[in-house]
């Protein structure tokens, strides 16, 4: 009896418990793999957006292998994870320069934001059941995008004054600006901006000087109170166990942010089973199709379309030059001011989306930390 008794409360749980979990990180650690090495191969044309998902994975990856180094079972990983993340840091520096060239104004502006890994505190947190069942989603996925980038250029420093041009110091948050990234009812993209700007707070080391601003309050609360909802938002995306490919970048963004900061209700293995089917099984990229980079700003893209004769004639055809001379298309909405610029899409080779595919990585990077974490 006695025997029994340890065998099924000492040794069959943990056997419950870690084989999927191997699994789950070998298949996770190759499809990091592959990723990379479609990076690693396009480095010149990744865009802010596509790396500064490339950031957050380089940093959820050393995390992993600082975690991994201390854990007795780990060892077989180590190696991997070591040469992942220095690969990783040297097709994030071969890119820089290349996005410098492309965009200098935004780069300047951002480049705090994608200059060095993301490690920011991971605090493993569960969500209580109760809390989120009585939490409402938002609807308003209405973001003003060049407010709230003048919100995250006072955080970094690099907000200038429109009238005299001088330049605030760093940390700075004006009552506009934490009004707006703590309004309420928010949904989507407007949602995952406003959590980032608490994110971004951090990575830059302004932590102190903003919780002083807003009488105490603490980052992590916000940042908690945000990816509860956050949470509850992705889990209605999820129709059948699937994600429709639309909402995949959104679902990946949701995951990446809410992830990397420990809350573990993401790292559902439903969840990163489903995720890990989404990138090119060749390529290891999120591809594109016209329909996705319709969505991106669809309303936008059909007025050039209607109005403009020569984009008009260029829907027109099918197959492979769509795709470049799209970018054509989408780099002159995103000279307009409206665009939304954090969810700026760009073409790189294969028909590989940017943006789609950085967030995916770091969704993976946060995935291996997580499942690092349980060995
Ligand atoms: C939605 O959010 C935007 C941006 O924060 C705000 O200007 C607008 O008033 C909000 N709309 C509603 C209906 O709350
Ligand atoms: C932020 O900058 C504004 C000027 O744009 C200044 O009036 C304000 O005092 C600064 N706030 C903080 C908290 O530094």
């Amino acid at each position: 009896m006695a025997v029994f008794y340890f065998l099924v409360v000492t040794i069959l749980p943990a056997l419950v418990v870690s084989l999927p979990t191997i699994n789950l990180l070998k298949e996770t650690l190759s499809t990091v793999e592959r990723a990379l090495t479609f990076f690693s191969s396009d480095y010149s044309s990744i865009n802010v957006d596509g790396l500064f998902g490339l950031r957050i994975g380089q940093g959820q990856l050393i995390e992993a292998a600082n975690v991994c180094a201390k854990k007795k079972n780990c060892g077989e990983y180590l190696k991997l994870l070591k040469s992942l993340t220095k690969q990783l840091d040297e097709t994030c520096e071969k890119a820089l320069p290349y996005i410098e060239q492309s965009d200098p104004d935004y780069y300047k502006r951002f480049e705090q934001t994608i200059s060095k890994p993301y490690i920011l505190p991971y605090t493993s947190t569960k969500f209580d059941s109760s809390v989120l069942s009585n939490i409402r989603t938002g609807t308003n996925s209405s973001y003003v995008e060049e407010e709230g980038d003048a919100c995250y250029a006072r955080i970094m420093g690099t907000f200038e004054e429109p009238k005299s041009g001088l330049k605030t110091t760093r940390c700075n948050i004006t009552n506009s600006c934490y009004n707006m990234m703590t309004s309420q009812g928010t949904s989507k993209y407007a949602i995952t901006h406003q959590l980032l700007f608490f994110m971004v707070i951090e990575h830059v080391g302004c932590t102190e000087q903003v919780e002083k601003f807003i009488n105490g309050h603490k980052l992590r609360e916000i940042q908690q109170g945000f990816c509860q909802k956050i949470y509850k938002e992705a889990d209605n995306l999820v129709v059948n166990g699937k994600v429709k490919s639309s909402h995949r970048d959104l679902f990946l963004e949701q995951s990446v942010l809410c992830g990397s900061l420990g809350f573990e209700d993401f790292f559902r293995s439903d969840w990163i089973k489903m995720t890990l089917t989404w990138p090119d099984k060749k390529d290891g990229c999120m591809k594109s199709s016209w329909t996705q980079l319709l969505e991106i700003d669809s309303q936008k893209l059909v007025n050039s379309l209607l109005t403009n004769p020569k984009a008009h004639q260029l829907a027109g055809e099918v197959g492979k030059s769509i795709e470049n001379k799209f970018e054509e298309e989408l780099k002159k909405l995103s000279g307009s001011k409206t665009m939304r610029k954090l969810l700026r899409e760009k073409a790189m080779k294969d028909d590989c989306m940017a943006h789609a595919s950085g967030l995916a990585f770091g969704t993976f990077g946060s995935y291996v930390r997580y499942l690092v974490l349980q060995l």
